[in-house]
């Protein structure tokens, strides 16, 4: 079985982040979204990865390179527009042969893995095999009807009225029927090639399309609060490990990692948490749920449930919550009295101001 991750698409509601590095590569508990899948891919036994690729894909081959670092054996499939996910099959199908794969959209988190799933597949192997959720309110996803043995008997892209409250998510498990169904589809209403569709010609074709409903935590990264929640997730994951240094005025709670060379000097830090390489925090508190790049700054400062990218600095700024801070960005208290907010920000960023 082979994997087929999609990383191409714009990832417009992740701006400003995605206008300089792909939203497959924004870290969630101090890792690429792209690695917590790719890991989960050979945890399931996946070792041949074909990677989706769009213009912008320099920044993920620096990160992904041949796979080897993470077990897996990467091909590159670039993609010149998003055209949809069923595109995708399109463009791989040299590269998938007749094998069965797991189409594994690139965003996607599943904090369990996704090693059940593939079994059943094997152990099943109907035509195609989706992974859903039930969710409270589905219609921003693609929406799964299920007989009660777990058949798909009907789906649909984000509909305004769900017929159900299963989410698929990003996992799908096809054999190499899907092969002829994508090229039985057209492009919908946003003028995409939707893998939904895809799957409903299978339906419509009487071929057996099953859903593995999964119970366990999972999220689509598609945009900041729910990579905030993701982070929030897999910290709760973290188990201690402190390799840095930490001076003895410090104190350092439970599930706390502090990575080798960042140092913690007169400062706390309360689980989950985790300080990456090279980091300072200093005279600070770092609150539950916070995940701090390698290379940081922080000082005189409090910062609790946020997620911080290399080499940002936070200085004399007591009171950082639900942040998402970027690469090298630099928030720090005005060196004179001033009685404004003083802001320089790139294109698409978003802040929030005290009333
Ligand atoms: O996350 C689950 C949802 O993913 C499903 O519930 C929907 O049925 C499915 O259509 C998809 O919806 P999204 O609107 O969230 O898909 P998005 O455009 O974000 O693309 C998902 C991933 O695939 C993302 O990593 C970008 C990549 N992609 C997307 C397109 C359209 C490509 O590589 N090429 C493409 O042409």
């Amino acid at each position: 079985m082979k994997a087929l991750v999609l990383a191409g698409g714009t990832g417009s509601r992740l701006r400003p982040f995605s206008h300089s590095t792909p939203k497959q590569l924004v870290p969630v508990a101090n890792k690429p979204v792209l690695f917590h899948g790719l890991e989960a891919i050979r945890a399931a036994g996946i070792t041949d990865v074909g990677i989706i690729v769009n213009s912008a894909s320099a920044a993920i081959r620096t990160a992904v390179g041949d796979g080897s670092a993470l077990g897996v054996d990467v091909t590159y499939l670039p993609q010149d527009e998003p055209r949809g996910l069923a595109h995708c099959v399109m463009i791989a199908r040299d590269y998938l042969g007749d094998d069965d794969f797991l189409m594994y959209l690139g965003d996607n988190v599943f904090a369990d893995g996704i090693t059940e799933p593939v079994a059943q597949f094997q152990a099943e192997r109907p035509a195609a095999q989706l992974a859903v959720v039930k969710v409270a309110d589905p219609s921003e996803y693609g929406v799964a009807e299920l007989d009660p043995s777990g058949r798909v008997v009907a789906l649909e892209e984000k509909p305004a009225r769900p017929r159900s409250n299963y989410a698929v998510t990003g996992a799908y498990f096809f054999s190499p029927q899907i092969h002829e169904a994508v090229q039985g589809i057209r492009p919908s209403w946003r003028n995409e090639l939707e893998i939904t569709d895809a799957l409903q010609w299978l339906v419509d074709q009487e071929q057996e399309v099953r859903a593995y409903v999964c119970t366990g935590y999972w999220k689509d990264t598609g945009n900041v609060t729910d990579l905030l929640d993701c982070n929030r997730a897999l910290l709760e994951k973290t188990t201690s490990g402190v390799r840095g240094s930490v001076d003895p005025l410090s104190q350092i709670g439970a599930s706390v990692v502090v990575e080798a060379g960042a140092t913690v000097t007169a400062s706390r830090i309360d689980g989950p948490a985790v300080i990456g390489s090279g980091t300072s925090i200093k005279n600070s508190y770092i609150g539950p749920y916070t995940a701090i790049g390698s290379g940081c700054r922080v000082e005189n400062s409090a910062v609790e449930d946020s997620i911080l990218l290399d080499r940002a600095s936070i200085q004399g700024v007591r009171s950082i919550n639900g942040s998402l801070i970027g690469r090298e960005c630099d928030v720090s208290q005005a060196r004179q009295e001033l009685r404004v907010h003083r802001l320089i920000m790139g294109d698409d960023s978003h802040v929030e101001v005290p009333a």
